[in-house]
């Protein structure tokens, strides 16, 4: 019982709906609930407005048809299930080329300052795998002004927001499903309590489970893990992205995004011989599209309607292998990646006017000039596909009264997620999370949820346990054998063997963590919050693992030496993960159906 621990006091809230996470679709899930007429509370992790939403750089993609008014949400549909090797759930993959446009117009209703077209449109640019110019962007700070737009919104309306606030465990019960969520204030170790009929995840990635990584400290799969442990099920885990194009100099900014707006600007890729060698990774899937020379590649760029895209803006899947064969093929740079070239191919005017994020990362952080120089880039682990297995239209888990949104959210992009389409993702499933946690809160009130409190001093206990303890296992320790494990082993590149080498080490991690200890109190400790941070990481790895060990395919974002192609089999199935005593479990699902309607899409327009 909470009062027999004397001096543990625990901080009480009560709310309609709590979000969980703050980047753009907490945020939007927040807004949307709170116009609903809910109770809302945003908890976040991090300070509000840090989150890896802004390194989503290049844009927004929607099919506003600015720039190419022969664009729209069919023909943006059609890419991202092609973009996701035909894995999307279809009914998130259409809901969300449908309804991005609107997300995009209503940002700027609320202030967002795009970039315009001469005509005085929102400006649209071109990036990976997508037929025409279709992000709308701010320069290369996109999802900065995205989270600044509805961060001030969130304000402005006088949402609650608890920030530099983790949250360890989802209360649930057997009559109400989602009762609240339980949590620790970062800066005074003290706990705290959101009683809530419904809990919106909107936590992000699952970045730090890797070693090299785009995602800051906050992305430990908190939101994947507290889902599957409060009994709903992950789809797809085994597909990650990883970003062609991360830093790989100097080694302290290893990982760190290069946006793709620089290859959608221009940008080419050349190894060490001088060599533009996307040319020679065009797989068959996407040959009738893409430019095969240099010329008509080029040409793209004024006229996407009469020739093909170039090889350099091919899916991020692709582009990611073919760097990492160069490399292993001994044609990288000085520092293991490879060339990525801006230099020579625009004027140092319009790079520092369209990309002038990377003008500045490249001068301050590697002391290269990136009007005159090309930078050296390799990939880096940049997002996951799979995510909380929701029902598309209301963005529900499979715990009554849980949604997810965003990034935690699976389904909406199979196997590759295409650049661009995070930002719009989580607005348009940001904001119906949002309604549908407000519509099932309300009808919730006549009975109100009560957390117990033996749920409560359970969960204390166990954020307690890593301060009690003396003389055990050090979380720097084991969070560095993770990365390392999760790099060497469950990288772009998969066998069957690696990835039972790295299960048989997050075994042995899952043991050892059992026997963490941290030194100090609770006020401010780094040391105890990664203790708190460590099963979470090491439960998406096992899920990211296990699903690629059972998957025996290539397909987007899981290539697998052992089973080099796709497999029409494969092709129709969704792995789903979920948890019983501390243990991951796979099960096999088939696709759900498409539509003729939307069927007809991919025979009518040719690949
Ligand atoms: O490269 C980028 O600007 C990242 C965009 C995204 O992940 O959507």
């Amino acid at each position: 019982m909470a009062a027999e621990l004397p001096g543990l006091a625990i901080e009480k809230h009560f709310y309609d709906v709590v979000v969980v996470g703050a980047g753009g679709a907490g945020l939007r899930a927040a807004i949307e609930a709170h116009e609903q007429g809910a109770r809302t509370a945003i908890v976040c992790k991090s300070l509000l407005g840090k989150a890896h939403t802004v390194m989503a750089e290049g844009g927004i993609a929607a099919s506003m048809g600015n720039v190419y008014p022969e664009d729209n949400w069919q023909v943006h549909f059609r890419d991202t299930m092609r973009g996701g090797k035909m894995l999307n759930h279809w009914r998130m993959a259409q809901l969300h080329a449908q309804e991005a446009p609107d997300r995009v117009r209503e940002l700027e209703d609320w202030g967002a300052l795009f970039d315009r077209t001469p005509a005085g449109l929102i400006s649209q640019r071109d990036f990976g795998g997508h037929r025409f110019a279709r992000l709308a962007h701010v320069g290369d700070r996109t999802g900065l002004e995205l989270i600044r737009t509805l961060q001030q919104r969130a304000v402005q309306l006088g949402i609650d927001v608890f920030m530099e606030c983790t949250v360890t465990k989802l209360l649930t019960d057997d009559e109400h499903g989602m009762v609240g969520a339980f949590g620790y204030r970062r800066e005074s170790g003290e706990f705290i309590v959101w009683q809530s009929p419904a809990v919106i995840l909107a936590t992000g990635g699952i970045g730090k489970s890797y070693k090299v990584t785009s995602n800051s400290w906050e992305y430990s799969g908190d939101g994947h893990s507290l889902a599957l442990k409060a009994g709903a099920t992950l789809v797809n885990m085994e597909f990650v992205q990883f970003h062609p194009t991360g830093m790989v100099w100097p080694l302290s900014v290893k990982g760190l995004l290069i946006t793709e707006s620089v290859r959608g600007e221009g940008g080419v890729l050349k190894n060490s011989e001088g060599k533009r060698f996307m040319f020679d990774y065009i797989p068959e899937y996407f040959k009738a599209e893409t430019a095969d020379n240099e010329a008509e590649a080029d040409r793209w760029y004024d006229d996407h309607s009469n020739n093909r895209r170039p090889p350099e803006l091919l899916p991020r899947d692709e582009v990611a292998r073919a760097i990492n064969s160069e490399v292993k093929a001994g044609r990288g740079s000085p520092h293991g990646g490879v060339f990525l070239d801006i230099a020579s191919r625009r004027t140092a005017e319009d790079i520092k006017r369209r990309l002038p994020s990377m003008y500045h990362q490249f001068k301050e952080l590697a002391e290269v000039d990136i009007t005159k120089e090309p930078m050296e880039v390799g990939p880096t682990c940049h997002y996951v596909m799979g995510g909380v297995e929701v029902e598309p239209d209301t963005a529900a888990a499979k715990i009554r009264g849980l949604y997810a949104a965003g990034e935690v959210a699976g389904g909406m992009h199979g196997s590759n997620r295409l650049g661009g389409n995070s930002l719009s993702d989580l607005l348009v499933f940001g904001r119906r999370a949002g309604a549908s946690a407000a519509s099932h809160a309300a009808e919730q009130k006549a009975t109100t949820p009560r957390v117990t409190d033996e749920a409560l001093a359970a969960a204390r206990t166990a954020a307690l346990a890593p301060l009690e303890r003396q003389g055990g296992e050090n979380p720097y320790t084991i969070h560095a054998e993770l990365q390392e494990s999760m790099n060497a082993l469950v990288g772009i590149i998969r066998t069957e063997s690696e990835l039972q080498q790295a299960l048989d080490k997050i075994a042995s991690l899952k043991q050892r963590i059992q026997n963490l200890s941290v030194e100090g109190k609770r006020r401010y400790n780094p040391g105890w919050h990664l203790a708190l941070d460590l099963p979470n990481m090491l439960t998406v790895s096992e899920c990211i693992a296990k699903a690629a060990l059972e998957r025996h395919e290539s397909r987007g974002g899981h290539t697998r030496d052992d089973h080099p192609t796709p497999s029409p089999e494969w092709g129709a199935l969704n792995l789903i993960c979920s948890e019983a005593d501390g243990s991951v479990s796979l099960t096999r699902q088939p696709l759900p159906q498409m539509p003729d309607d939307l069927a007809t899409l991919f025979k009518e327009t040719p690949a």
